[in-house]
């Protein structure tokens, strides 16, 4: 697998021939509006973890350009499936088998509402299972004790947690959930894009490091391998 950060929780994730978008916030990102153009990225599907605009904001142009299909809660779903879009449910706790692998929609403690005030269902999150590897895609969450519930199912080899604080989890709370979700490795998203989210990134790679864990912070735009 191979994972593009564009900011905030938005990532591009390409297993072989497909590629999957998630929470695609590009447009209004001042750290990444100039660099990414949304009409030149690929994608299959687009997954989003909630309704929140810092989350869906351009999956509808990307959904429109690419032809890909939307997957998210059957709240989020419906809103775009009334749309005309193609989409496709998943809700928490379930699992879907898709062409490039399996995905799992797991709880997450936040809230989520479309910038017009409709519901959006319970947030959540991913875990993706492909080429033998599985990643972990929170969405923003609080700590919750549910996180105990994936290593018992999964050997997730990277978890992309938020660590900006203020409306998700911070840095410390992160070093824990890592615990959690039994993955050393972390890859930090959902920080500096808003004002209140700005963090000293060698600070926040060594509370990792302390504890021999590794945090990842990807330049907008950067790829890694899982
Ligand atoms: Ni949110
Ligand atoms: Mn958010």
């Amino acid at each position: 697998m191979k994972i593009t950060h564009y900011g905030q929780n938005s990532l591009s994730i390409e297993i072989g021939s497909q590629t999957i978008i998630v929470d695609p916030f590009i447009t209004q990102n001042e750290l990444s509006k100039d660099k990414v153009d949304i009409m030149q990225l690929k994608a299959d599907y687009i997954f989003l973890t909630h309704a929140h605009f810092d989350h869906i904001l351009d999956a509808e142009a990307i959904a429109k350009n690419t032809g890909a299909t939307i997957v998210s809660n059957f709240e989020i779903y419906k809103y775009y499936d009334e749309k005309g879009l193609d989409a496709m449910p998943m809700n928490h706790g379930g699992s879907r088998t898709f062409d490039f692998g399996k995905v799992k929609y797991v709880n997450a403690i936040h809230t989520s509402s479309f910038p017009d005030g409709s519901y959006g269902g319970n947030p959540g999150g991913f875990v993706f299972s492909a080429e033998g590897k599985t990643i972990y895609i929170s969405g923003d969450t609080a700590l919750t004790m549910d996180m105990k519930l994936l290593p018992l199912q999964f050997e997730i080899d990277l978890a992309i947690l938020p660590i900006g604080d203020v409306v998700t989890m911070g840095i410390n709370d992160a070093v824990l959930a890592s615990d959690f979700v039994g993955c050393n490795r972390v890859l930090g998203v959902h920080y500096d894009a808003l004002p209140f989210t700005k963090i000293n990134h060698e600070e926040a790679k060594q509370t990792f490091k302390k504890v021999g864990k590794e945090l990842i912070l990807l330049e907008v735009g950067e790829t890694m391998s899982v």
